[in-house]
């Protein structure tokens, strides 16, 4: 069938997309560093070359013959962000650059990651594609950067894109070893221990949690509307819950009530945030299935 590139293939998100594009048949090209991405997450059969997305020879012989490119390769950590500053922008803006420069090269769509964090602290909820786009973090400010470089490239330079503003991804498979992943895999691993919860703020903080096997099928659609226009769209469910709710949710799988430490908010860290899915319907044609209970379900069998 179809050679795809996938930037970021080793991490979370990447390593879900190559599984299901080396099942239908595809031949996939991962580029990673390693930086957070395992090796052994990458799965049999896809061609792994290590190396920043920075690297031009790299990216050039990555995207030579492709038919699409899936971008993910970033520092995904809003808090690590905030504290490598000029390293998490070589890669989540600078590398989207060289991304889009040699996918322009190539003649290669590209479909990227951008984030809820575009939006910054909401005036009003669900977000749509329209609401004001006014980052509170580095992380957000460059994803946003990433967005606009895209509409920018579109009709001067033929670079064909579509955007996705994924809100929170979970699922099997996402490292909770490091401070810097996501809450679910954190929590889950932690309860799963029988340990404590640590919860930055009170937490009252509000997210939209949708399921990694559903945000691999709106990267796949969103290759079939990669175009010069630079469609942007939200990945999520349209449903919220705050973290405390979250950490009973999983307690209740678990049937093991969470105990839960707080300590102070992170640094740009949103407080509220939720999607509207309308554009994902429209655009994409699909919306998020896995329920809340069932993608946590999931994730907790595979701890
Ligand atoms: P992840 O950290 O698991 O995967 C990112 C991968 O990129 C890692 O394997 C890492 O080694 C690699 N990488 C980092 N810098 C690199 C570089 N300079 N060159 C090559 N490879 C590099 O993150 P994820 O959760 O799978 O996120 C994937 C994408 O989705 C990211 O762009 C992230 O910002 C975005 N996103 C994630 C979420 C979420 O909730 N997980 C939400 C919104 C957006
Ligand atoms: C996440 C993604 C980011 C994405 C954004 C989109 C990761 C690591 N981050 O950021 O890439 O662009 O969603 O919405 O996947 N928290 C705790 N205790 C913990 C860990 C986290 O209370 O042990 C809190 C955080 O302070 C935050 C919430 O949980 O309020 C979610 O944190 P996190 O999973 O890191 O995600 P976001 O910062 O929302």
């Amino acid at each position: 069938m179809a050679i795809h590139v996938v930037t970021g293939g080793a991490g979370f998100i990447g390593s879900h997309l190559v599984r299901h594009l080396l099942a239908d048949g595809h031949a996939v090209r991962v580029v990673d560093d390693l930086s957070v991405g395992r090796r052994e997450a990458v799965p049999a059969g896809a061609a792994l070359t290590v190396a920043d997305i920075n690297d031009t020879a790299a990216m050039a012989a990555a995207l030579d013959g492709a038919a699409g490119c899936f971008h993910l390769a970033a520092v995904a950590s809003v808090e690590r962000c905030t504290r490598d500053l000029v390293g998490s922008h070589d890669t989540n803006l600078r590398g989207t650059l060289a991304v889009f420069d040699a996918a322009v090269k190539a003649g290669v769509p590209v479909v990227y990651a951008s984030s809820a964090a575009v939006y910054g602290v909401p005036a009003t909820v669900p977000l749509t594609e329209a609401s004001p786009t006014v980052p509170i973090s580095a992380y957000g400010a460059d994803k946003l950067g990433c967005e606009l470089h895209a509409r920018a490239a579109g009709p001067v330079l033929g670079l064909r894109s579509c955007g996705l503003r994924f809100f929170n991804v979970f699922g099997p498979g996402q490292d909770p070893s490091s401070p810097y992943s996501g809450v679910v895999s954190i929590f889950a691993d932690r309860l799963a221990r029988g340990e404590p919860l640590t919860v930055y703020g009170d937490g009252t903080q509000t997210r939209d949690f949708v399921y990694v096997g559903d945000v691999v099928r709106a990267l796949r659609a969103a290759l079939e509307v990669a175009d010069t226009t630079a469609p942007v769209s939200n990945v999520c469910t349209g449903t919220a819950i705050t973290l405390l709710d979250l950490a009973a949710a999983l307690g209740d799988v678990l049937g093991r009530a969470p105990e839960i430490r707080h300590a102070p908010p992170r640094a740009g860290d949103i407080h509220t945030s939720l999607g509207d899915a309308s554009r994902m319907a429209a655009l994409l044609g699909l919306r998020a299935e896995v329920t809340l209970a069932d993608g946590l379900a999931a994730t907790l069998k595979a701890v």
